[in-house]
């Protein structure tokens, strides 16, 4: 018998979970389709970064806490079976429904009475409802919740233990379960309804999501009118608590923000006016940044360095990395376009030095903090998020 299984265990919030569950003493399988995630985990070599993780996972798989599998025979056998599989959009930017209900479907034979079952995806509002309703239907007898995973991603194993946890069960019976299950990980829980809990996720990161579309849209207001947006964001921040946590302009991407804030869109009758300007905005900037350099250069003449692929700072990640879409646009616009980012192994990918050296113009598409005092050759650089002090000034 094992204590937890993990469908998705390998995953960017399923591996950290886990591992911390293991580290908390409980016995813990991470059951993943990505057999090649799988093996590596078994190896003690994790397949992304996460702050710690590297020393922990040798050391749960020695204790014998930990392991992973692609046997989903193993959900059978856990007092707790934990689903933290992705939830994509579609094609139409409206949320994948049948992920799950295919997951439901597929792993139904394998669940068993008496179990407590913990969706920690970021759902549709009302799935976790549905899901119970469903196998209370077929007279199943499990205990369903939502406990939503709010860690910033290459941060989960420290972010589990130090931020409350949202915990909703569909019963009385499932909420102190739940809360029985997190309390050895949380520092504090946070009892709710599902629904409540279900758009307590989404709407922190639609939220986010338009911060980070005000500060685009401003940084893209002052550039038009030759003001240095980072000027004028001191003048804001500075010795001013009202606007303390005014971020930076950059690029929002990555696999949640965007995609929550079309779940939450999508809840509404597609009528998420915020939202939907934020995505204008944020998908828009690699337009803009290009439409402006075109402004100011000979594009068609040069090569075009972007430095950093993924989609956020110092992380491996490339997911829905707004790098790629710059890329796109430079491939259209400009001689030839060459991309450098240290996190990532990839063929088409070259050194920081030779980057600098082939481009004429450079793109910081990442804010990697190796850039910061990198030298970059004298070269003009298109930074908007003012990391290598050496950026364009708008002119
Ligand atoms: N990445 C983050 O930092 C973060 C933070 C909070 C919430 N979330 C949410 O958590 C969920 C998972 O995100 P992620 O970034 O970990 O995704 P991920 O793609 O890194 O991990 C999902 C894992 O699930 C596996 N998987 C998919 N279907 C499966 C199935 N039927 N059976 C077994 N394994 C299966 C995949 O192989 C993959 O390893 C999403 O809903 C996301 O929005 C992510």
């Amino acid at each position: 018998m094992v204590d937890i299984v993990i469908i998705g265990g390998c995953g960017h919030v399923g591996l950290p979970l886990g591992l911390a569950f293991a580290r908390a003493g409980r016995s813990v399988v991470a059951l993943d389709l990505d057999a090649h995630k799988v093996a590596q985990a078994n190896e003690g070599r994790m397949p992304f970064a996460d702050r710690g993780a590297d020393e922990l996972l040798p050391e749960v798989l020695r204790a014998g806490t930990f392991r992973c599998t692609t046997d989903a025979g193993v959900i059978r056998e856990a007092d707790v079976v934990i689903t933290v599989i992705g939830t994509p959009l579609d094609e139409h930017l409206n949320p994948r429904f049948e992920v799950y209900r295919d997951l439901i479907d597929q792993d139904r034979s394998h669940l068993r009475d008496g179990q407590l079952l913990v969706l920690r995806s970021t759902v549709y509002p009302g799935t976790t409802e549905r899901v119970a309703a469903e196998l209370a239907r077929e007279g199943r007898s499990i205990d369903v919740a939502f406990c939503p995973e709010r860690v910033a991603e290459g941060f989960a194993l420290e972010e589990i233990t130090s931020l409350p946890q949202l915990v909703a069960g569909c019963s009385e019976r499932a909420q102190r379960r739940a809360e029985e299950l997190f309390a050895p990980l949380a520092s504090e829980i946070l009892p709710m309804e599902p629904l409540g809990a279900e758009l307590a996720k989404l709407f922190t990161n639609a939220w986010r999501y338009i911060q980070f579309a005000t500060a685009n849209q401003f940084y893209m207001i002052a550039s038009e009118y030759g003001i240095d947006f980072y000027d004028v964001h001191r003048a804001m921040t500075h010795g001013y608590p009202r606007a303390r946590g005014f971020p930076r302009a950059g690029f929002a991407a990555g696999p949640c923000l965007f995609k929550d804030t079309m779940q939450l869109s999508a809840f509404n009758d597609n009528t998420f006016f915020l939202g939907h300007a934020a995505m204008l905005i944020n998908e828009g900037l690699p337009n803009y940044l290009v439409r402006r350099a075109s402004r100011r250069w000979p594009l068609s003449e040069m090569t075009a360095g972007i430095l950093g692929m993924t989609f956020k700072g110092d992380s491996d990640d490339p997911r829905d990395s707004l790098s790629f879409k710059l890329r796109k646009v430079l491939q259209v616009e400009c001689r030839e376009v060459v991309c450098s980012d240290p996190f990532l192994d990839e063929p088409w990918l070259v050194p920081l030095d030779e980057a600098v050296r082939r481009a004429d113009l450079l793109f910081i598409g990442a804010p990697h903090s190796a850039y910061r005092d990198a030298d970059l050759g004298g070269k003009p650089v298109v930074d908007v998020w003012n990391l290598t002090r050496h950026g364009t000034r708008p002119s």
